[in-house]
């Protein structure tokens, strides 16, 4: 179940460069457990890093020139830090990042690096954070600044946002950033802080994967996000955070009928949020998994970027008696949900979902029992 692993970065850079990297770094990608659509108003997430990374074995140039070999795709790319220049593929991640730190006032030089993971990419797992995330820390091993996880995953979706052209909110870089062993993170998205939730013991998390794909670049994302500015500016608050659900029905009027739906699925979610964290603190998995459920049907139903394959997968997983809730995760359209299931039942569970998603779908899914990892470090 748990897929392959990143290919050796040190031994191929040793390989590809002559000589040995000085350092290898790694970030993971994420699963999000609940609090959906919620990071860009401003509201509160629950998601968790997980054992699927991106690693970078890195050496510092005395120059700013950065020369990197993607393991995976066997592609090389070069570009100068201080003059990085759009293109397309996956080496605008390094450049966006680079323009993001030195546009934060951090004086950079260039590495060299060859890097590889296990992140399924498109898959709402986060896989562009975690490169990110490793390209952040490659540059801290070349440039000498202070690894504040907070502000370098701003910098990072700064990069998303300005560089990739993805609005997308803090969730995805600050999960990558600041995980922790064992632990999920309740991160309140206006202030940034980030309380580490432990895992109802005797629970575990499978990430179920539809293998469909939609990228966000240019998908319906952005358009989500407008729709919940819009209906901010009609209600006269900074952010939707700001809202009750009571004070959400009373404004009712004020909005068109799409827009209520999207705006009471932010304002519940938000709710869900925060109860699912103290049902983990109670050791309640039940009640985890049914707030599970109930964000699945919202996302669904209200906030409408489920799919024909993530509902099918999500009713596969809620079909089975060691299966405590599902939902799809990330920002949905494609790709993964999510599933809280008995620890004792884990490999029955992905074994049933995986036949009864392939009896549904006709495709071929990938099921993944997850542990929570510790953030963008050192090896
Ligand atoms: C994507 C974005 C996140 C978040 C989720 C939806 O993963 O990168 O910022 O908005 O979608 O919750």
């Amino acid at each position: 179940m748990t897929g392959a692993e990143p290919a050796d970065v040190a031994a191929a850079f040793r390989e590809r460069f002559g000589a040995p990297a000085q350092a290898v770094v790694r970030a993971p990608g994420r699963v999000n457990l609940i609090g959906e659509h919620t990071d860009y108003n401003e509201g509160f997430v629950l998601p968790m890093a997980i054992d699927r990374e991106v690693r970078m074995a890195v050496r510092p140039r005395t120059d700013g020139r950065v020369v990197v070999r993607a393991l995976d795709v066997g592609e090389e790319a070069e570009f100068e830090v201080d003059a990085p220049t759009k293109g397309r593929g996956w080496s605008e991640y390094l450049k966006g990042v680079a323009w993001s730190l030195a546009w934060a006032g951090i004086e950079l030089r260039g590495f060299e690096a060859a890097f590889s993971g296990n992140v399924p990419r498109g898959s709402g797992l986060s896989s562009s954070a975690a490169l990110e995330l490793a390209v952040a820390r490659a540059f801290h091993v070349s440039s000498s600044f202070e690894w504040e996880p907070e502000r370098i995953a701003r910098i990072c979706q700064r990069a998303e946002n300005e560089w990739l052209g993805v609005r997308s909110g803090i969730m995805d870089q600050l999960a990558s950033a600041a995980g922790q062993e064992g632990h999920a993170l309740l991160i309140d998205c206006r202030s940034l802080a980030v309380d580490p939730v432990p895992l109802p013991s005797g629970s575990a998390v499978l990430v179920l994967d539809t293998s469909t794909r939609r990228a966000l670049v240019g998908s319906d994302y952005n358009e989500r996000r407008e729709q919940c500015e819009e209906a901010a500016r009609r209600l006269s608050v900074a952010s939707l955070r700001e809202l009750t659900r009571e004070r959400l029905e009373a404004q009712a009027h004020l909005l068109t009928p799409l827009l209520l739906r999207r705006v009471r699925h932010v304002v519940a979610e938000n709710d869900r949020t925060l109860a699912a964290a103290a049902a983990m603190r109670a050791g309640d998995a039940s009640r985890l998994g049914e707030l599970m459920n109930e964000s699945h049907i919202s996302l669904r139903d209200d906030f409408e970027v489920s799919s024909k394959a993530l509902d099918a997968m999500v009713s596969c997983a809620r079909s089975q008696p060691g299966c405590l809730g599902a939902r799809l995760t990330g920002a949905g359209f494609a790709g993964c949900a999510v599933a809280l299931v008995t620890a004792e039942a884990a490999s029955a569970v992905a074994a049933a979902v995986g036949d009864c998603y392939r009896t549904a779908s006709g495709r071929e899914p990938q099921i993944y029992l997850c542990r929570a990892a510790a953030g963008a470090g050192l090896i």
